[in-house]
């Protein structure tokens, strides 16, 4: 079958809520992916930021495979190996005292159990998050979402929520202070918002009157963490002890998995029963994040992402073209609107992200990425820039 054809049957009977790129991928490795017809892309868009050690990283599909022969799932009702190896591993270069973990599935459910978790240690119901921020889809998740194209009609389903600036040390401190919330919850680097941050003495500040406040700071870093930003978290990047730190996407290497780092103050405020889930911690899933941080240790992709983000910015800045981020999570503002580099780059075989601001493109590439690889998509963006100038002239 042709992909024309594999996507004219996937939308029979698919719900239709996302709009797709017009691309069929049967097959990916390292940095490229490949469509049914063989038309191979070079993915700078990561499967929505999940591939940082590049697709079917040959160490995470064996460890799936020898877990798979030997048993496919069992619950946290038992102990597991798999589960105890990747616990270790994870609990190894989690920041200190923050060695205490939950797996789950997924993002969202990452940031419901631990805002679930802050509300059973404070006894209070309220939670502060930022605006521009993104969390998730679920119901409790939504709420503390701030783009109203996901929120509305689904405001009221958690509550109260109070949204505040993002980078706004001022305000953001003086509603912590007066309304001692549960939680406060920030994306520290907000990637469906364009890859807006905020500098370092924002997140002092809001650490600071958290612990003022008796408030839990929840980082989530379901985007900026598993090494994609310069550290193993991005609150180590910017020298902060939150209380917990939600964890997905890249985890498992591309295997569905979520995790919650807890502190041990918030750990001890937990008790059996208190949160729980039939998929999370399963074996197949822990051998995949277990082989995943292997090898990012072992191929140094933390460091790497600091040089690819260099990279990114010094062709960007020769373009006169500003980038925010960090690491493998790269902004590029265009100061207008976008959309056609997109399409066109596709066009020449390279995938890359739009964002909610019209104007910025969103990188989340692979940690693997060679500087040739950089040089392809600069090369390809200097020739769609070109067929766009001739449209417009
Ligand atoms: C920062 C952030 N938090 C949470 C989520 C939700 O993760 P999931 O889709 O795995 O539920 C996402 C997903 O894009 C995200 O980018």
């Amino acid at each position: 079958m042709t992909s024309a054809e594999w996507m004219e049957l996937e939308e029979i009977s698919q719900l239709k809520t996302y709009r797709k790129w017009p691309i069929s991928l049967e097959k990916g490795s390292g940095a490229w992916v490949e469509d049914t017809d063989g038309k191979r892309y070079l993915d700078l868009y990561g499967g929505h930021c999940v591939a940082f050690l590049g697709h079917n990283h040959p160490a995470v599909v064996q460890a799936v495979k020898d877990q798979a022969d030997k048993l496919l799932f069992y619950s946290n009702a038992v102990y597991s190996p798999a589960r105890a190896r990747a616990s270790a591993a994870l609990a190894a270069l989690a920041p200190k005292g923050m060695g205490n973990i939950f797996f789950i599935n997924s993002g969202a459910e990452a940031n419901e159990t631990a805002m679930k978790m802050a509300r059973k240690a404070t006894g209070r119901s309220g939670i502060v998050a930022m605006e521009g921020d993104f969390h998730g889809r679920s119901l409790g998740a939504l709420s503390v979402t701030w783009q109203a194209a996901y929120r509305k009609g689904h405001e009221s389903s958690f509550g109260p929520v109070t949204f505040v600036p993002f980078g706004d040390a001022e305000k953001t401190c003086a509603v912590i202070l007066e309304s001692k919330p549960a939680a406060v919850i920030i994306e520290p680097i907000q990637s469906t918002s364009g890859m807006r941050t905020a500098p370092v003495s924002f997140f002092k500040a809001v650490a600071g009157a958290c612990k003022e406040a008796g408030s839990m700071l929840i980082m989530d870093e379901v985007q900026t963490g598993v090494g994609r930003t310069g550290a193993f978290t991005y609150s180590q990047v910017v020298g902060i002890e939150p209380d917990m730190i939600t964890l997905a996407k890249s985890l498992g290497g591309g295997v569905p998995v979520g995790a919650v780092l807890i502190s041990d103050e918030v750990a001890a405020t937990v008790n059996y029963g208190d949160q729980g889930t039939t998929f999370g911690g399963a074996p197949l899933a822990m051998a995949a994040v277990e082989a995943t941080l292997k090898a990012l240790v072992d191929e140094g992709l933390t460091e790497r992402s600091v040089q690819i983000y260099d990279l990114f910015e010094k062709g960007c800045t020769e373009r006169g073209l500003r980038v925010q981020g960090a690491g493998c999570l790269v902004g590029i503002d265009f100061g207008r609107p976008m959309g056609v580099f997109v399409t066109g780059l596709r066009e020449k075989g390279i995938l890359v992200g739009g964002s909610a601001d019209p104007n910025i493109m969103r990188l989340m590439p692979p940690g693997v990425l060679t500087d040739e690889e950089i040089e392809l998509f600069f090369t390809a963006l200097d020739q769609v820039t070109a067929l766009a100038m001739e449209v417009v002239s």
